[in-house]
């Protein structure tokens, strides 16, 4: 090590500089490059549906601070002496992003309810509170939830005139939650009847093909189609 610092301290200065720079060019590349989970800004995987056309800008705001100063945050981080890596070029989209396109007054969940205490399990469960937690972006799908999420708030639901074959509290108390989304959508924007019968009820794999990005097995008429109109807003 001395003999290194004497070498150092023996080289002129434009080359001490230039090592430097070389330096911290290689170590802001490494940064890039290196850190665990930010291997997606090169890749950051295929849209969702409907999204191909969307803007990168339209979800994720630039994150805070400069290119230089996030690089050299990370790497901070990397080295351990910061506590926290900074979010890389973009920062993570939430619901502001998703509902300045979907805002859906009709929605029969609308997230903003599930931030009451009720829903305290659910949130710590699956995060229902965000558009994101059921639809995760980059996977190149429509949903990534369980088909089974009903059961964090449904446990209780009974109907006074239960119109359908095998009743909601069968249902329930059978565990029967890979059934709902095979009558009921999730927003309740598809223009449809619900139907009353076991034999009508879609099948999984149909749910789970919706999910994965094919066509709607709800049909094809919503009822709320807000975001076609929010992007094409500049030319009307
Ligand atoms: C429809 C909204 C949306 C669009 C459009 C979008 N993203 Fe994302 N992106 C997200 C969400 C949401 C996340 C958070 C991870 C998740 O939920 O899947 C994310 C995560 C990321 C991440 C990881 C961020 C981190 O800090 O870990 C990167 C990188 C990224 N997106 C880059 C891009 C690029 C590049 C584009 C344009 C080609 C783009 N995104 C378009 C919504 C979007
Ligand atoms: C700039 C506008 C815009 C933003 C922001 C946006 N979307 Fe979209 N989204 C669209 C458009 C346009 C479509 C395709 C047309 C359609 O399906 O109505 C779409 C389609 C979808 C679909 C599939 C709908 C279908 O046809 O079944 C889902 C799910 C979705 N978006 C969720 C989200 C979520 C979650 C976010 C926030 C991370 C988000 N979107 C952000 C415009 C947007
Ligand atoms: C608890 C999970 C969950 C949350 C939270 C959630 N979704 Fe969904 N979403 C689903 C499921 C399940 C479907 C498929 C069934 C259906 O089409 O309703 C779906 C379908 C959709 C669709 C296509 C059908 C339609 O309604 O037009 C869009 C668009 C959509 N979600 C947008 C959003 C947006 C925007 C948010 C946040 C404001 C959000 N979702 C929050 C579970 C969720
Ligand atoms: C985070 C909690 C939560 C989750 C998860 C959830 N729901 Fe609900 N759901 C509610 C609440 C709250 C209501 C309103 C009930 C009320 O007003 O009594 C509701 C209402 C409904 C309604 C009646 C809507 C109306 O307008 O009459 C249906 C149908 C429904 N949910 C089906 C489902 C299905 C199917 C799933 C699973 C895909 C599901 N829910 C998941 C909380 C939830
Ligand atoms: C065979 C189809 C079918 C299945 C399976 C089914 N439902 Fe229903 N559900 C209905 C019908 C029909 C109604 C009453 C008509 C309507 O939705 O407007 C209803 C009503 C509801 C309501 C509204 C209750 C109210 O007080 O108005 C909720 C909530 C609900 N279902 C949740 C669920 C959940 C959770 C599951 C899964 C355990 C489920 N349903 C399974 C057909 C079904």
């Amino acid at each position: 090590m001395p003999a290194l610092l004497t070498r150092w301290k023996s080289l002129p200065p434009e080359q001490r500089s230039a090592y430097r720079w070389g330096l911290i060019v290689a170590a802001i590349a490494a940064a890039v490059l290196l850190l665990p989970g930010r291997e997606s800004w090169h890749a950051a995987g295929p849209h969702n549906v409907g999204h191909t056309n969307v803007e990168c800008s339209e979800c994720h705001a630039p994150a805070p601070g400069s290119f230089a100063g996030q690089a050299v945050r990370n790497l901070l981080h990397v080295v351990g002496l910061a506590d926290s890596a900074p979010h890389f070029i973009y920062a993570p989209a939430g619901n502001e992003q998703c509902l300045a396109c979907h805002e859906n007054p009709d929605d029969r969940h609308p997230v903003a309810k599930f931030l009451e205490p009720e829903f305290t399990k659910a949130r710590q469960a699956i995060g229902v509170q965000s558009c994101v937690n059921c639809h995760q972006e980059h996977l190149g799908v429509r949903v990534s939830v369980t088909r089974r999420v009903c059961q964090h708030c449904h446990q209780d639901t009974a109907l006074s005139d239960d119109p359908v074959d095998i009743p909601h509290t069968t249902l329930i108390s059978d565990q029967r939650w890979e059934t709902c989304l095979g009558c009921h959508d999730f927003h309740g924007n598809h223009e449809r009847d619900v139907p009353k019968l076991m034999s009508e009820v879609l099948t999984e794999e149909q749910i789970q093909r919706y999910f994965d990005g094919g066509l709607s097995p709800y049909g094809y008429r919503r009822l709320t189609v807000i975001q076609t109109m929010r992007l094409h807003k500049d030319d009307l």
